[in-house]
C-alpha cells in the first residue's frame, strides 16, 4: 500500500507551529501584516485570495485585501505596491498572478520591496534561492519540501525529476531539491521521450498544469510522486476514466458537476508509487501554510 502524503495534516502542523510566533510578535510589537493584491476577477485567483485572507484572519494576523479592476494600468498597480512598501504595518506583499495582460508583471514584481516579498519572486530573492542564501522561498515548492521532510523522504543522492519549468514552481522546485543534494532533471514540453526521463525518477514532481498527463508509463514502481497540478474536470466520462469509477469521487462529481484532478493520473499514481500526494489535499494546503510562514519570518526580521 502506498503512503498518502497528507498535505492537510502537515498544513495543520505548520500552522500550529506558527501560532506561538505570531502571539509573541503581537505581544511584543504588533501582529504580522500581509497584503494581497488581486487585479481583475480570474475565478481561480479569487478562490486562492479568499483562502489566503481567511487563513490570515484565523491566525490573528493583519490582512489587507486590495482589489483592483481588470482595467487597471501598470502605473496604478505600481502606485499601490509603492504604498504597501511604505506601510510600516505590512510585512508581506503578494500580488496574485497572473495579472491582466496589459500589466507589465515584471515591473510589478521588481517594484515589491524584496524584504516584503513573501512569494520569493523578486529577482533579489530568486538570486538568494539560487545562491542558497536564506530568504523567502516560493510557497508551493517550499511546501513540497516541508512535506518531504515531515515524511522523512530522503533526497540526498537520489534522482529527482521535475516536470515543468515555470518560474513559480518548476524552476524553484528544482533548485530546492538540488540544495538537498538530489540529482535533478528538469523536463518540459520539448523534452524528448518524457516517459523514459520520468521513469528514471525516484522522486517525481509534476507541475505542468495538464490534467493527468503523467500516466503509468511515466512512473517507476516505488517512486515518490508529488502532484502539484490542480485541474477541474467537468466531463463525467472523463471523471469516470480518471478515477477508475471511484464511488466517493464520482459522488463528489454528481454533487458539484466537476472534480479536481492533478497532473498525474490518480489511479496510476496510487498503483505504482510508494508514496504520493493526493489531489485535492496534497500540495495545495501547504502553499498557504508557507505563505503564512514567509510572512511571519518577514515580520520577525523586520521587527527585530
Ligand atoms: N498564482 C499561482 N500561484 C501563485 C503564487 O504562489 N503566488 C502568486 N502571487 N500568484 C500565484
Amino acid at each position: 500500500m502506498a503512503t498518502i502524503l497528507d498535505g492537510k495534516a502537515v498544513n495543520q502542523q505548520l500552522i500550529d507551529e506558527l501560532k506561538p510566533r505570531i502571539a509573541a510578535l503581537t505581544e511584543a510589537k504588533r501582529a504580522p501584516g500581509l497584503a494581497v493584491v488581486l487585479v481583475g476577477n480570474d475565478p481561480a485567483s479569487e478562490i486562492y485570495v479568499t483562502s489566503k485572507v481567511k487563513t490570515c484572519i484565523e491566525l490573528g494576523m493583519r490582512s489587507e485585501e486590495i482589489r483592483m479592476p481588470d482595467s487597471a494600468t501598470t502605473a496604478e498597480v505600481l502606485s499601490q505596491v509603492d504604498a504597501l512598501n511604505r506601510d510600516a504595518g505590512i510585512d508581506g506583499i503578494l500580488v496574485q498572478m497572473p495579472l491582466p495582460k496589459q500589466i507589465d508583471s515584471r515591473a510589478v514584481l521588481l517594484a515589491i520591496d524584496p524584504s516584503k516579498d513573501v512569494d520569493g519572486f523578486h529577482p533579489v530573492n530568486v538570486g538568494n534561492l539560487v545562491g542558497n542564501v536564506p530568504g523567502p522561498r516560493p510557497c508551493t515548492p517550499a511546501g513540497v519540501m516541508a512535506l518531504l521532510k515531515r515524511y522523512g523522504i530522503a533526497l540526498k543522492g537520489r534522482r529527482a525529476v521535475v516536470v515543468g519549468r515555470s518560474d513559480i514552481v518548476g524552476k524553484p522546485m528544482a533548485m530546492l531539491l538540488m540544495h538537498e543534494h538530489a540529482t535533478v532533471t528538469i523536463c518540459h514540453s520539448r523534452t524528448v521521450d518524457l516517459a523514459a526521463e520520468c521513469r528514471r525518477a525516484e522522486i517525481l514532481v509534476a507541475a505542468i498544469g495538464r490534467t493527468a498527463m503523467i500516466e503509468a508509463e511515466h512512473i517507476s514502481e516505488g517512486a515518490v510522486v508529488i502532484d502539484v497540478g490542480i485541474n477541474r474536470v467537468t466531463s463525467r466520462d472523463e471523471a469516470m476514466r480518471l478515477t477508475g469509477g471511484n464511488p466517493a469521487r464520482m459522488a463528489g462529481f454528481d454533487k458539484r458537476g466537476s472534480i479536481v484532478v492533478g497532473d498525474v493520473h490518480p489511479v496510476a499514481m496510487a498503483e505504482r508509487a510508494s508514496a504520493y500526494t493526493p489531489v485535492p489535499g496534497g500540495v495545495g494546503p501547504l502553499t498557504i501554510a508557507m505563505l503564512m510562514s514567509n510572512t511571519v519570518e518577514s515580520a520577525e526580521r523586520r521587527l527585530g
